[in-house]
């Protein structure tokens, strides 16, 4: 099954949990939640008590992906306040296997993002430990900026590799998804899209009753 995972990056802050819950009434399953620290992206965006805030107003999963240096700090305080699925940056990650490792030992399912620059080849020895592993489509640390072509063809190569290895890993993209861009990353085997500006901005049910038409 496509699933699709608004951004709420775009949401109206003011009126979060009502934008939020008119997303998962139009039919988008899960939420995405994009933690920036103002290091490892330019941007300091929230943290913890937004996601705990949120929690109790829907059973829907939270995919919590962390811009954030040195993740590893962190992974507790956010499985504690409601996060079902954790992503950390392989770029931010020293030990990248152990905080895989205190990912699962939270009780939660693990993700790896890495850069449009970055290599697959970073995963190599972890990626049968993974439940998802994000394929960033635009650098971090911004809604509304443009997909990067060349990051299909990441998307392909993953898709194989996967294959390949007999995983069920899932593939997620993030960054300049919208009815312009959506059909060539699922075409390249995306399951998870992350839309942000083409879900918030206008009519949010529209928006997602039309993306999740191109996916499904
Ligand atoms: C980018 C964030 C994204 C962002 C996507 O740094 O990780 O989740 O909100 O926004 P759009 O869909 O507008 O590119
Ligand atoms: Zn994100």
């Amino acid at each position: 099954m496509k699933i699709l995972s608004p951004s709420i990056l775009s949401a109206d802050f003011t009126r979060l949990g009502e934008d939020v819950k008119k997303s998962l009434d139009a039919g988008a399953q899960w939420v995405h939640i994009d933690v920036m620290d103002g290091m490892f992206v330019p941007q300091i965006s929230f943290g913890n008590p937004v996601i705990k805030a949120l929690r109790p107003t829907t059973d829907a999963v939270f995919d919590v992906h962390l811009m954030v240096e040195d993740p590893g700090r962190y992974i507790e305080n956010f499985a504690k306040d409601g996060a079902d699925i954790i992503t950390v940056h392989a770029e931010a990650c020293t030990h990248l296997d152990r905080v895989i490792q205190q990912i699962k030992a939270c009780g939660k399912k693990p993700a790896v993002a890495i850069n449009p620059a970055t290599p697959l080849s970073v995963l190599d020895y972890v990626l049968d430990d993974l439940y998802m592993v994000l394929v960033m489509t635009v650098n971090p640390g911004f809604g509304g900026q443009s997909y990067i072509p060349y990051c299909t063809k990441k998307v392909r190569q993953l898709k194989e590799i996967i294959r390949e290895r007999g995983l069920s890993t899932l593939i997620q993209v993030d960054g300049g998804i919208s009815s312009k861009t959506i059909e060539e990353a699922r075409d390249a085997g995306v399951d998870v899209f992350v839309s942000g500006s083409a879900v918030f901005g206008g009519d949010i049910e529209a928006n997602v009753k039309t993306l999740l038409g191109m996916i499904s």
